[in-house]
């Protein structure tokens, strides 16, 4: 492991971000030890005034609630660590008093050769441009080589193909891809960060993975809520932006990508690009749009806003393992349940002599939340008496298997692995591009208005349409079977 000292910027501290994800992860990292009391300092930034005082107690707010006494302690051991420095994003005076903060701390723990400096970007996307050139001029470490700057931006990284490409290439004139990391923190899932596992380590899945077998795959993100309290972010990105391109894409890859050469970081990304570059122009017949009632309702949301708040698209893969099976991503905001969930569903069986096909098909499901599990759906024999079939499951629930095992946030591992150097889980310049390629045309559509949402009822499905296309596609769905995840 790396000693020295290390610098946490958090720029946007004062933003929603920072309070919901940032900082949480940041204590659960402190708090077991994985930053370390004698080496981390970490600095706010935000345009907000305020004292180093202002910003721990708002941040001892909101990390307090229900926290037990010894974390309590923990806590504002942990915020001691903090402190803050208020600026524009674009002013050179406030990256000035915030270099000059980070190199006093460097120096008192005298450990200027080897600091190493991390700054993570908490902000809108159309201040990445000035905050990287800002740190660029005043805040580099120069203590190379075995000090560092590292840069973690969040999504959106863009708009469309055009829009990335012109923020990656302003990035790029700053820093080096090494030095970038672009979160999608889907990818800090704990049964996401399995499939690689699942695929490639075990025999079953080995010969399965293919047109031979495979019917359909599944990709489904729902939330049972609005977009409450973001309407006016929500409106400009729409549900393929906010969800579809970027997290189930990612996902995707990983499920659908060829075996990498090892598990270096570069020779997985290197399959995830060829699998995005496999894939079709979308077919916008097979694309259903929807947008919930009452969304423009939110007054931050445009009156005649053609935003889709749901969509479910059918991706074709045009390569030796895929050509043929529909890929369905499908993605919705206030439904009726919150889950996310891969779904393979396999072909019939040929020859069927227990005429059992009317029951369902075998499934593998991963569920990714909530309550992880995977389970596999399979035909049995009816125990007892009959010599009928029934629709059961192989069950893996990781709270009954694993039931002392903590399942860290995506965020706290993937803010560990920048701190490590660890590009895997992070979303390569090539890979954003390829990602953006697919889905440009069709977010010009519905820019344009060429496409259009239709209304569905919140709390529901979705609208009718979606079903019919997914049925469409051959998916068959089990009647009379729903799996329970098992409660302890
Ligand atoms: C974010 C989206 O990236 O992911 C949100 O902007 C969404 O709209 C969130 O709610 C979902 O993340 P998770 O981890 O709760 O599934």
């Amino acid at each position: 492991t790396e000693m020295g000292c290390l610098s946490l910027i958090v720029l946007g501290a004062s933003g929603d971000l920072a309070k919901k994800k940032t900082f949480p992860a940041l204590f659960n990292l402190f708090r077991q030890g994985f930053l370390q009391s004698n080496e981390v300092h970490i600095f706010g930034y935000a345009r907000t005034k305020l004292s180093d005082d202002d910003l721990r107690e708002r941040i001892r707010g909101y990390l307090s609630k229900g926290a037990s006494s010894e974390d309590l302690e923990i806590l504002s051991d942990f915020l001691k660590h903090i402190k803050y420095v208020s600026g524009g994003y674009d002013s050179a005076e406030g990256f000035l008093s915030l270099n000059k903060e980070i190199s006093e701390h460097e120096l008192a723990k005298n450990s200027y050769g080897s600091s190493r400096r991390l700054f993570y970007l908490a902000l809108p996307p159309s201040v990445y441009p000035s905050v990287c050139k800002m740190i660029k001029s005043y805040c580099m470490n120069q203590a190379v080589p075995t000090g560092w700057t590292r840069i973690v931006v969040e999504k959106p990284f863009g708009k469309d193909l055009a829009s990335a490409e012109e923020l990656s290439a302003q990035l790029g004139e700053l820093f080096d891809e090494p030095q970038l990391y672009r979160i999608d923190h889907y990818l800090g899932k704990e049964l996401v960060q399995n499939l690689l596992v699942l695929r490639f380590a075990n025999r079953f899945f080995l010969p399965l993975w293919n047109r031979d077998n495979i019917h359909n795959i599944q990709i489904v993100f729902r939330e049972d809520f609005g977009t409450e309290g973001r309407g006016g972010y929500f409106d400009e990105y729409g549900i393929i932006r906010d969800i579809i391109q970027n997290h189930l894409l990612q996902v995707l890859c990983l499920v659908a990508m060829e075996k990498p050469v090892s598990l270096r970081p570069e020779h997985i990304r290197d399959e995830k690009v060829k699998v995005l570059q496999s894939v079709l122009p979308i077919n916008n017949d097979e694309v259903v749009l929807g947008q919930y009632e009452g969304y423009k309702d939110d007054p931050t949301v445009s009156k005649d806003s053609n935003t889709p708040t749901f969509a479910t698209i059918v991706l074709r893969i045009h390569n030796e393992r895929w050509e043929g099976v529909p890929i369905i991503m499908k993605a919705g905001k206030a439904l009726s349940s919150r889950k996310a969930e891969i779904r393979v569903q396999f072909k019939d069986v040929p020859g069927d002599i227990f005429r059992c096909k009317k029951q369902g098909r075998n499934e593998f499901v991963i569920r990714l939340q909530p309550k992880e599990a995977m389970y596999m759906k399979l035909t049995v024999k009816k125990p007892g008496l009959d010599m009928s079939t029934i629709q059961s499951e192989l069950d893996l629930s990781y709270g009954q298997r694993y039931q002392d095992v903590p399942i860290p946030e995506a965020y706290e591992r993937l803010i560990l692995d920048t701190i490590r150097g660890d590009q895997q889980h992070f979303v390569r310049r090539d890979e954003l591009r390829a990602a953006w390629e697919i889905f440009t045309p069709l977010l010009h559509d519905i820019d344009d208005g060429k496409m259009k949402p239709v209304p569905y009822k919140p709390g529901s499905r979705g609208p009718h349409e979606a079903d019919e296309l997914v049925a469409k596609t051959g998916y068959v769905q089990t009647h009379g079977y729903i799996w329970i995840p098992p409660t302890l």
